[in-house]
């Protein structure tokens, strides 16, 4: 079974609607491969598929066999037949997908009639995409100006009507993959939507007023953010990996639940799972010209079976406008105390390593982590790097500033937060990972927002704790 996130009512109590109560109609014109993404889709989401053509009754049968085109008083019957498999399915647990043109809005309205808890996924194409589609079909004729006449009936849907269109000018497997993260979404403002990203790897776009973000839905992992009428504030390695469970080399990596390499289990995936775990979109709104994002993850069989057995639930809430807000809430729902650390390991990008500064840890004590073994410092003015630097201070909430020395300064403050880490790998770091470009350690620095080592965070029982980022530039 398939366990999708489906109309959250809110962040702390989203609703799990199983796949099985899933009832879909994928819809759209002749040769927009209803059928094949259709029972593509059933197949991923392990529920049954059926297509429409095999519901239709015996009269209809008799009048295409004779050529006679179906009028609408025909079709109602077939609609409701239609209608009614999905409700069904829905009543029963099973799920439905059933692949029908839907092509008008009045047979959509029939359908939902008998199914009110349908969804449309519209396979949208423009005419030469379809006729090209159709062009390579060869058991499958369709001469142009039907084609055309499909295109002039389709009613598009909505936008109170429930379901979405999905481009279908992209391969058939990116299709499927963006309609079952679709299915798995909120509603969505017009500011925000669903698409496969790189490597096949679902991705939630913003556009607002303020701010443009994506954010993969692989470790709730933000990629990208530019301020409106500024430029990209965030650094990604051009030679990152981009594949199911293995981490995307900048952005913001989301550390949880620990820090670095496990000391007691060094086969553990270093920074712990949450960036390498699927997370779920529960909510996305726009709030002013902020458009706010809600994440969730929650306990696994397999985040049990790994090195941190918890029950928990993280909710994490990106904010993207002139600012973003990167904020961490987890709560403990096991029945015992739980320790863990975080972080939200944020990749500067900086024109010249050479000329940033960072101000704001004057006189504050670090552990150096190149270090054998890991000694004290503690610099006077603000940081400057030459050289690999790893650092972790303890015990502050210090607004970090960092002026990159070509007129942009970069503030990050931070809530509920103990611990801060500096990190650029310098040369022979950066030639030694295979995900980070040989010269690109000189355009990035992470200045994160973490609680690691001593400022772990200790929850009792139903207690949770937040630790928050704001950036700016
Ligand atoms: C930093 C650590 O936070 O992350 C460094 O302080 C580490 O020691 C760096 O090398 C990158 O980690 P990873 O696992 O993404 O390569």
């Amino acid at each position: 079974m398939q366990s999708l996130n489906l109309d959250p009512t809110g962040p702390t109590a989203p609703v799990q609607v199983s796949a099985e109560a899933l009832q879909v109609v994928v819809m759209g014109v002749s040769g927009s491969g209803k059928s094949t993404i259709g029972a593509l889709l059933a197949h991923s989401l392990e529920i049954p598929f059926l297509d429409a053509d095999g519901l239709h009754p015996q009269s209809n049968i008799v009048k295409m066999a004779g050529g006679v085109p179906l009028t609408d008083d025909d079709r109602w019957p077939w609609l409701a037949l239609v209608g009614e498999a999905l409700a069904d399915a829905g009543a029963a647990g099973t799920g439905l997908v059933i692949a029908c043109s839907a092509l008008k809005r009045v047979y959509r309205e029939a359908i939902l009639q008998a199914a009110p808890n349908v969804r449309f996924v519209h396979l949208a194409g423009s005419l030469e995409v379809l006729g090209n589609r159709l062009e390579g079909r060869s058991e499958h004729f369709m001469p142009p100006a039907l084609l055309r006449s499909q295109l002039a009936t389709l009613e598009e849907l909505q936008a109170d009507e429930p379901g979405f269109a999905v481009d279908i000018d992209q391969p058939v497997l990116d299709v499927v993959a963006e309609s079952v993260a679709r299915l798995a979404a909120p509603a969505l403002p017009a500011s925000v939507w669903i698409a496969v990203g790189r490597g096949g790897l679902p991705v939630v776009r913003v556009d607002g007023a303020a701010g443009a973000a994506e954010v993969y839905l692989q470790g709730a992992h933000v990629t990208s953010w530019t301020p409106s009428g500024g430029a990209p504030v965030l650094w990604m390695s051009a030679v990152s990996d981009f594949a199911p469970g293995r981490p995307l080399r900048g952005g913001v990596p989301l550390c949880f639940p620990w820090f670095g390499a496990l000391a007691a289990d060094p086969a553990a995936p270093g920074h712990g799972f949450a960036r390498l775990s699927s997370w779920h979109l529960v909510e996305a709104g726009e709030q002013g010209d902020d458009v706010v994002l809600v994440f969730r993850l929650t306990d696994s069989d397999e985040t049990r079976s790994s090195a941190w057995p918890h029950r928990f639930e993280a909710l994490y809430t990106v904010t993207v406008g002139a600012r973003l807000g990167l904020s961490l809430r987890v709560r403990n729902l096991d029945t015992t105390t739980v320790t863990f650390e975080e972080a939200l390991h944020t990749y500067l990008g900086v024109p010249d390593i050479h000329d940033v500064t960072v101000s704001g840890f004057e006189g504050l004590p670090y552990l150096d982590r190149l270090a054998v073994p890991q000694e004290q410092g503690s610099d006077d003015g603000p940081v400057s790097f030459s050289s690999e630097t790893d650092r972790i201070y303890l015990g502050t909430d210090a607004d970090a500033r960092v002026s990159d020395g070509a007129g942009r300064t970069v503030t990050i403050t931070a809530e509920g937060s103990a611990s801060r880490i500096l990190w650029n790998p310098w040369t022979a770091k950066a030639a030694a990972m295979a995900d980070f470009g040989d010269d690109e350690w000189q355009a990035m620095l992470c200045v994160e927002t973490a609680n690691v080592r001593d400022d772990a965070i200790t929850l009792a029982p139903g207690e949770s704790h937040t630790m928050s980022a704001v950036i700016t530039a």
